[in-house]
């Protein structure tokens, strides 16, 4: 696992530097940004739900606080210094595009140029819904809303050849050769169908990631799976379930204890790819990414460049028939 105080501390006063997370307010997004904030970045937070996003801000601030004292010897050892970054509150609701496109636009207009993008936020394994633009509730939220964004954010992230980092998961794996995104999968029971849905949006993510790596190669995109966490609140509509979430609580916590990390640690991967100095758009655009930071594989269709090429172009028309010209 990555350390993250190998990483470049940055003082804004000389070199301010700007990141955008989304679902910067629980779990593996929470840590991602206290990192980020204590390594100097101004970190732009987009979620949907502001007091969530209030109450995270103030307890990153605690936290920093907190941390800094002990960090300052740590970081010491490196050679650097520690310059707190700022964190910053917009609205985006990731189930709506037109408010995607709004949240996009302010942060366009609040600052010029974008050193990183993290597409984190995420739902998981929920049951079947559309959304007010018509989509499946998973893949708008985990892909279809974040490709907007990045599309939208791009001029400042190519500006200053910044990154893109998309969160994807070890699920995409379950979608074994490719789907098309029309199939809707709404069969019962949920129980099973739901992780279908999951992987078809995480296979999606990776894949448009690969796809701006390449139309973009100056800019550093990466996608990867953060390793198995289960104490955020990802799956927190299984643990809520009348009675049975019971189970499905102590299940997710016996997985957790042999197999998983803690939450911080599922941040080391984003960090990586994030900040690393050792990761070039020559050497290392559209690589995947698992726990800790490692290189990995993503699987054979999410890594196949013709099925990448139809999901990219299959959003890009189903993104103008809603009226978003990409
Ligand atoms: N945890 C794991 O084991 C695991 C494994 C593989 C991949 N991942 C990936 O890691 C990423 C982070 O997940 P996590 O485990 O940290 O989950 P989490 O604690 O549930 O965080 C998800 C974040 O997404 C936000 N979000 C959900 N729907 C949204 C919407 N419509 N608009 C705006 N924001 C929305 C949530 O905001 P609210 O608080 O307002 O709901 C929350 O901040 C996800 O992409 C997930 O797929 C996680």
């Amino acid at each position: 696992m990555i350390d993250p105080n190998s990483l470049p501390y940055y003082n804004p006063e000389v070199d301010r530097k700007v990141a955008v997370i989304t679902g910067g307010n629980s779990g593996i997004g929470w840590y991602t940004v206290l990192h980020l904030y204590m390594h100097g970045f101004t970190v732009y937070l987009c979620g949907r739900t502001s007091h969530k996003i209030k109450k995270a801000i103030n307890e990153i601030t605690i936290e920093a606080e907190a941390r800094l004292g002990l960090l300052e010897k740590e970081v010491d050892d490196f050679g650097k210094d520690i310059h707190l970054g700022s964190l910053r509150y917009i609205h985006m609701d990731l189930t709506d595009l037109k408010c995607v496109e709004k949240a996009a636009q302010k942060l366009l207009k609040l600052e010029d140029k974008i050193d990183v993008l993290i597409n984190n936020a995420a739902i998981l394994a929920i049951p079947y819904e559309l959304t007010k633009d018509g989509f499946e509730i998973q893949l708008q939220t985990n892909y279809i809303a974040h490709f907007l964004l990045t599309m939208r954010l791009l001029p400042a992230i190519k500006k200053c050849h910044g990154r893109i980092i998309t969160l994807g998961s070890l699920g995409h794996r379950l979608e074994v050769t490719y789907w098309n995104l029309n199939k809707k999968w709404d069969y019962k029971p949920n129980m099973i169908f739901t992780w279908f849905r999951y992987a078809v949006a995480k296979t999606a993510s990776i894949q448009y990631t690969k796809m701006l790596s390449i139309k973009y190669p100056e800019v550093l995109c990466l996608s990867l799976h953060p390793g198995l966490v289960m104490n955020t609140n990802l799956f927190s509509y299984w643990t809520r379930l009348p009675i049975v979430g019971m189970f499905f609580w102590l299940f997710f916590q016996i997985i957790g204890y042999f197999v998983g990390v803690s939450n911080e640690q599922g941040s080391l991967a984003t960090l990586h790819c994030a900040l690393s100095p050792d990761l070039t758009p020559e050497r290392d655009n559209g690589k995947y990414f698992t726990t800790g930071g490692v290189e990995s594989k993503c699987s054979y269709v999410a890594n196949n460049l013709d099925d990448a090429a139809s999901t990219w172009i299959w959003t890009i028309h189903e993104l103008k028939d809603r009226g978003f010209n990409i």
